[in-house]
């Protein structure tokens, strides 16, 4: 059945953050519209994607456009979240007809790459996949050498300093200053409350370190978890320990880039557990010429100046890559994606093994580091 999907009204805004709360924050505390400010936004109303039953939002999807920079890369980015259909409209197809409108809204608008903060078969069966490789880095609580490595609170004179560390990371989302403000305003860090600690070095900063806060309550404290951070990997490293303490915690818990080697040498060192783990939700290339585009330059250092005679042809969901006469045709969005950023997941077992010219040249581009949310959760 067609619904009609529009953006959020000004006037609906407050019956949709009902809506919101009501299905994401009725068994904890909190309020969606103060925990996700760039979505909630009245300046973001574009992107409130709903449906209307009697007069009111019944369904919904949330979409936040931004930028996202991955090796030099920069490319337009749909974060999409707060998906919700209340209770008595649920089965009936509305949330999949929103989440196709909001790739349209997307495209429309130069999103190449679209992230979805869940797992479910809603995405699945749009084509999304649990693509991406992350490395988690576990340590012990402990406390930091006297010098090197000391977090302290982030003060609201640290900002510029905050978004200079996170400027020199070289896969990040792009965040204007006004994003930050309301982003460490909100104190939200991937769905949980959050500190912001500046890491110093000799008393100078060096880096910055973002920690969900533990579950409080009866029972062992959850493991810290360090869902953002960016500067010098010692100093971080060494923060690590201090910080899990401080929280009454035995452990806590870093996510990089799985080719962050300064970051995992430190955790060898350290003789910290050292895991794999996945994007934290879907993702899928929605746009396969403007990725490519996007991507034109760390192709080129790849590959060389005629892409080592690699022809890339986008299709409207997948590729088709040409080498030296022979050609591999990837027909879907889930398997480019999989190709493109890679992960332990059932999509990259379904890749078909690439001719050996093709294979050659993709082994030496893919699987690529993929965006991690860190405070562009939504
Ligand atoms: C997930 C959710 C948004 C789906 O909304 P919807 O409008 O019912 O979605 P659709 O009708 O387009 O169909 C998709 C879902 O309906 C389910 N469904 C099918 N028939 C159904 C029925 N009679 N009653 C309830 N759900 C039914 C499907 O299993 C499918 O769920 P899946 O993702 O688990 O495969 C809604 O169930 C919801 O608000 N859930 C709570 C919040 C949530 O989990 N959001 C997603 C965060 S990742």
């Amino acid at each position: 059945m067609p619904f009609e999907i529009s953006a959020c009204r000004p006037e609906e805004l407050p019956a949709l953050l009902d809506l919101a709360d009501r299905v994401f924050r009725s068994r904890r505390s909190g309020a969606m519209e103060k925990e996700y400010p760039l979505l909630f936004h009245p300046d973001n109303l574009e992107q409130l994607r709903v449906i209307r039953a009697q007069g009111r939002p019944v369904s919904h999807v949330g979409v936040c456009l931004r930028e996202g920079v991955i090796l030099g890369c920069r490319m337009g980015v749909a974060s999409i979240g707060s998906v919700a259909t209340a209770p008595d409209y649920r089965g009936g197809g509305m949330a999949s007809a929103l989440m196709e409108d909001a790739r349209r809204h997307s495209l429309e608008r130069g999103v190449s790459l679209m992230l979805i903060s869940g797992g479910r078969g809603l995405y699945h069966r749009l084509g999304y996949v649990p693509a991406g490789r992350f490395a988690s880095l576990v340590a012990p609580a402990g406390t930091a050498p006297m010098t090197s490595g000391q977090p302290r609170p982030c003060a609201a004179g640290d900002i510029l300093t905050v978004v200079g560390f996170h400027q020199r990371e070289p896969v990040r989302y792009i965040r204007s200053l006004d994003d930050w403000r309301r982003l460490l305003n909100a104190g939200n860090l991937m769905n949980h409350p959050a500190d912001l600690w500046i890491i110093e070095d000799g008393g100078v900063p060096v880096g910055y370190v973002a920690t969900q806060q533990p579950s409080s309550g009866p029972g062992p404290r959850s493991p810290v978890r360090a869902y953002e951070f960016a500067g010098a990997r010692r100093a971080v490293a060494e923060a690590l320990p201090t910080l899990a303490a401080h929280y009454g915690a035995e452990e806590i818990e870093i996510v990089t880039q799985p080719d962050d080697a300064a970051l995992l040498a430190e955790a060898r060192r350290r003789d910290w557990r050292i895991g794999a783990r996945g994007f934290p939700g879907t993702l899928g290339i929605i746009d396969g010429p403007a990725f490519f585009a996007a991507l034109h330059p760390y192709l080129e250092e790849r590959w060389g100046r005629d892409l080592g005679g690699l022809e890339l042809e986008p299709l409207p969901e997948g590729a088709i890559f040409r080498r030296a006469g022979a050609e591999y045709r990837l027909e879907t969005r889930g398997l480019l994606t999989t190709l493109v950023f890679g992960g332990d997941v059932e999509t990259a077992r379904a890749l078909p093994p690439p001719p050996a010219p093709v294979a050659e040249a993709l082994r030496a581009a893919f699987p690529m580091p993929l965006l991690w949310y860190g405070y562009n959760y939504v």
